[in-house]
């Protein structure tokens, strides 16, 4: 003999109260959750972007301010668009070195007869090619300006500038520190700041490696030194590739900048 079974309530059916009263509740806290966090948090924020119920709803839920409307990123500054490659300065030979000296005679009042300055402009003697080619470039586009410079680099031809480079950098390094003492290697010269990012500075410019365009900085005027790297803090310099002095320069205190200064301007060339 078989019993028949009670038949079995349907689950999903609204006259099952159990399904009725879960599904309610959940349709009632997502509702509940999408009022607080799309319309009353929103709504509560005093950020432009949130002004009117619309734009709170629309910016809670991630829609852009304006749709598809392409809006580039515009530098409020002119950056370097000297290219250095290794080909840059194939051609420079003894007859762009002698072109380079002639071009000269126009530089040697502020950097001197043998591109030693005593006037508080940078030494260029035995500075490297890339150098001396890339800051030209930078003062003539626009990126690096310079009262003085800018306008003394403004006729140069592509090939002035490197004849002008290569002349400068066969120059021997002569020492012209004069006054400043030689002092010990400060710890941001000598190992960085990992913590604030910064990387030793002989990493880049010699004499543990040379990145392509950075200075050589033994010897350089004090003055010179100090105000370039005030300049880059400041973001006043900014021809530098990739804000590679930039972001050095702006996590440096003061103190740092003074002693890196010092210690460069008294070293031998
Ligand atoms: C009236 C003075 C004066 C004359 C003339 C002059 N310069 Fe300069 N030069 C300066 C000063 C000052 C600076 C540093 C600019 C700054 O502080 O940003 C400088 C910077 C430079 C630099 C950048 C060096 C570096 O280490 O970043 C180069 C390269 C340079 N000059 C090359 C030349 C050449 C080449 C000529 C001749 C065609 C020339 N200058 C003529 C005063 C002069
Ligand atoms: C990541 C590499 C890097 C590190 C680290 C670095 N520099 Fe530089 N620095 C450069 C480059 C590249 C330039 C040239 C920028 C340009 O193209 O104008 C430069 C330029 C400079 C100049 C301007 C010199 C001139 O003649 O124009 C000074 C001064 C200077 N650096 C000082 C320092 C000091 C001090 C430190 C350490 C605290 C340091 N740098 C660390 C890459 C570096």
């Amino acid at each position: 003999m078989s019993t028949p079974r009670p038949p079995e309530a349907r689950l999903f059916s609204l006259r099952n109260p159990w399904f009725t009263v879960s599904v309610g509740l959940t349709l009632a806290i997502a509702v509940v959750s999408i009022l607080i966090g799309f319309v009353w948090l929103p709504s509560v924020q005093k950020d432009p972007q949130f002004t009117g119920l619309w734009n709170a709803i629309c910016s809670a839920a991630g829609v852009p301010q304006k749709w598809l409307v392409e809006q580039p990123v515009v530098s409020s500054v002119k950056t370097s668009t000297a290219v250095l490659t290794p080909q840059t300065f194939a051609g420079t030979d003894a007859l762009s070195i002698g072109r380079g000296a002639t071009l000269s005679l126009r530089c040697t009042m502020c950097h001197g007869p043998q591109g030693l300055s005593f006037a508080n402009s940078p030494n260029l003697a035995g500075q490297y090619e890339s150098v001396v080619y890339k800051q030209l470039k930078d003062f003539q586009s626009g990126a690096r300006v310079n009262a003085v410079m800018s306008p003394m680099a403004a006729n140069l031809s592509e090939q002035d500038m490197k004849d002008l480079a290569a002349y400068y950098a066969s120059l021997p390094r002569m020492n012209t520190s004069t006054g400043t003492a030689a002092l010990p290697m400060p710890a941001i010269v000598a190992t960085g700041s990992p913590m604030r990012n910064i990387a030793p500075c002989a990493s880049c410019h010699g004499p543990a490696d040379n990145k392509p365009g950075a200075p050589w900085l033994e010897g350089e005027p004090l003055v010179y030194i100090r105000a370039q790297l005030l300049a880059f803090a400041a973001g006043d310099r900014h021809n530098d590739t990739s804000e590679q002095m930039r972001n050095v320069a702006r996590q440096m205190t003061r103190d740092e900048i003074e002693a890196a200064a010092r210690f460069y301007a008294g070293q031998q060339p």
